[in-house]
């Protein structure tokens, strides 16, 4: 393989340009209320899980930890720019772009630049599932 293809395969590989893995859109893809979208156990206390979602949607699911031990989810799409936001950590959904904070029991916004908060999406718990609410 002559040098200058080697040189641009490993670009691509460092980049990820190369990849043929289908790119998500944040939201609820084409699951319907009533879908299975989660199982409780992938959703750890205190912190939360990005889920793929059928049609290739992603949302971010999060769980408290103690007394309030709700699942929630949202939107990932950070309303600045869009990047998908990391699932909580100590506390609080950061986007990894321009770190915007966001509360994980709502979805608001703490810190900017994010103008607003994530948008919350209805979820609800049935046995050991997390299903679209
Ligand atoms: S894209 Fe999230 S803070 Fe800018």
């Amino acid at each position: 393989m002559e040098r200058r293809t080697l040189l641009l395969c490993g670009l691509l590989a460092l980049t990820g340009c190369g990849s043929t893995g289908p790119r998500r859109t944040p939201g609820v893809g084409s699951a319907a209320p009533g879908d299975r979208i989660a199982a409780l156990a992938d959703v750890p206390a205190g912190s939360g899980a990005l889920v793929d979602m059928p049609g290739d949607g992603q949302l971010l699911l999060v769980r408290g930890d103690g007394a309030d031990a709700a699942v929630r989810a949202f939107n990932p799409a950070c309303p600045h720019q869009g990047t998908v936001v990391n699932p909580p950590a100590a506390g609080v959904i950061t986007c990894p772009t321009h770190r915007s904070t966001f509360d994980p029991t709502s979805g608001a916004v703490l810190s900017g630049p994010s103008p607003s908060g994530l948008t919350e999406v209805p979820v609800r718990v049935s046995g050991q599932d997390v299903l679209l609410g």
